[in-house]
């Protein structure tokens, strides 16, 4: 599907559907008034028969409107007038692309783009106009023998924007669809089974984006990790037959001294438990643990694409978590890549055991920040639900910036404390801590297990357990955090 912008008067144009917002209580948006205008007081009467009042989520499809060039018009419902904020912005975009996308119209004309959103700008509304058009058209068909739908017949959006706004929108656009490309890479990772996506393939991932991008690309083997001493990431990688990898990837378009952001990812293609075992409901979803590495590599790409001045690395550690004869035991001591010494209470609690060397490896870039990103705990899916993911800092202003990132994203997230009291529940008798903290506030110790290898920077945790995809008939990955990070990036890059 293309976009495209440009100034133009609704009726005008012989498209194949010119869409239009209608409020609640029946009340024409401004296009729409012009519409009904053209129309001789047409679009009025449908609407006063009580076929369209205007509700949030709701659309009607008008054919051959008197006096106006398209062959269609789409009526949205945009909700009341005072309630039309960000959320009901990218709900009215993504009802208009999945009605088109069911219709014969191969190009369309959106009269939306153009509305006011509180104090959000022209930009803000065209990126994620282009980010949520595509992710409602986005589908995951690589798997299967014959694509399951005849692809649409739309091909061809026009936004619609004042001509004194034309520049502005113009790079919202390639911003919105450098992001959608991002968020979409990201969600075919998750989506891709675990006997297909491995550690070796997301390196291989990694490697593509790098040479598409030209950015610095390495990629640690097991020997490597070994002289490196990351023996928790070993202590997992330890059952799998699939060898590990930690991807490390360097894009460096900001000036050669500002300090990089790292972005850490958990990259477990698959969670078993280990010798933990899960249980087998739903285990299928485990091929999601690797959605943190896949919204690092969905951020690269944006940001890549986007060309930012920003410099970011991403740290992939990549790993199975695996039953088996050479596999981790619960009670066994490791070392950590930092000196200190874990006590493996439960093989199931893998991720943070492979992020904490990741974390260390991370000091060695003298990072601005760190922001790492796992499907961490189960805890925190009870905490918060699937709306938000959790959020862990250990510098206040540094969560607040990612706060307001996600909220202006669309990607929220939530703060939640990380006081030293919750630190005494990793206490061992054996080893400096053990991995588990105990059924309560188990999303919060997991992050103070993290939070001992993270001394020496400005560190963030996002907990997407319950945000990076979703269960039951929409099963399928969100791509979440990636609206967050980018726009993180985003407004990292424009502070210069
Ligand atoms: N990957 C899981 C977390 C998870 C579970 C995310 C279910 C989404 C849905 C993680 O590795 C894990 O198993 N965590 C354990 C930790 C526990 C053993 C302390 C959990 O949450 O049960
Ligand atoms: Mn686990
Ligand atoms: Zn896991």
């Amino acid at each position: 599907m293309e976009f495209s912008i440009k100034p133009l008067v609704p009726g005008r144009n012989a498209s194949g559907c010119t869409v239009v917002g209608v409020y609640a209580d029946r009340k024409l948006s401004e296009a729409a008034t012009i519409l009904d205008k053209a129309s001789k007081g047409y679009l009025r009467r449908v609407i006063d028969r009580g076929d369209m009042a205007g509700a949030i989520g709701s659309s009607l499809m008008l054919h051959d409107v008197p006096g106006i060039a398209s062959t269609r018009v789409l009526l949205l419902g945009l909700g009341p007038k005072a309630e039309f904020t960000e959320k009901q912005f990218r709900r009215c975009i993504t009802t208009a692309i999945e009605v088109l996308a069911r219709t014969g119209s191969a190009d369309a004309e959106l009269h939306v783009t153009e509305i006011a959103v509180g104090r959000r700008d022209i930009e803000w509304r065209v990126m994620q106009t282009a980010r949520a058009a595509r992710e409602a058209t986005y589908r995951f068909e690589q798997m299967k023998s014959t694509p399951a739908k005849e692809a649409p017949a739309l091909r061809r959006v026009v936004l619609a924007v004042a001509k004194s706004d034309e520049k502005r929108a113009a790079r919202g656009l390639s911003q919105g669809l450098a992001l959608a490309h991002g968020i979409s890479l990201a969600r075919d990772l998750g989506n891709l089974p675990g006997n297909v996506c491995t550690p070796a393939y997301l390196a291989e991932q990694a490697r593509k984006l790098a040479k598409h991008y030209r950015l610095k690309v390495q990629v640690l083997e097991r020997a490597d990790m070994e002289k490196l001493g990351m023996n928790t990431l070993l202590s997992v990688a330890a059952g799998s037959s699939q060898p590990p990898k930690l991807i490390v990837l360097e894009y460096r378009a900001g000036p050669k001294t500002q300090k990089p952001v790292v972005l850490v990812g958990k990259g477990v293609t698959f969670d078993t438990g280990g010798i933990s075992l899960k249980p087998a409901p739903e285990m299928d979803e485990m091929k999601y643990d690797m959605s943190g590495a896949g919204s690092v590599l969905g951020t690269l790409k944006a940001v890549a694409e986007m060309k930012l001045p920003v410099n970011v690395i991403g740290i992939i550690p990549a790993t199975e978590n695996m039953p088996g004869g050479r596999a981790t035991k619960p009670g066994d001591i490791v070392t950590s890549m930092s000196g200190l010494t874990v006590e493996i209470l439960n093989t199931d609690a893998e991720g943070r055991l492979i992020l904490c060397d990741a974390l260390t490896y991370a000091e060695r870039y003298d990072p601005a920040a760190v922001i790492d990103i796992a499907t961490l705990t189960g805890a925190c899916v009870i905490a918060l639900g699937h709306v938000v993911s959790g959020l862990f800092a250990n510098d206040d202003p540094l969560a607040r910036e990612v706060l307001a990132a996600g909220e202006q994203a669309g990607d929220g997230a939530w703060h939640l404390p990380l006081h030293d009291e919750y630190q005494d529940q990793l206490r061992s008798n054996f080893a400096d801590f053990a991995n588990i903290g105990g059924r309560p506030a188990g999303a919060v110790t997991a992050a103070c297990f993290l939070s001992r290898f993270t001394k020496k920077f400005k560190w963030a945790h996002l907990d997407v357990a319950g945000t990076a995809w979703k269960s039951g008939k929409d099963k399928g990955s969100t791509g979440r955090p990636v609206p967050l990070l980018t726009q993180f990036l985003v407004n990292r890059a424009s502070k210069r």
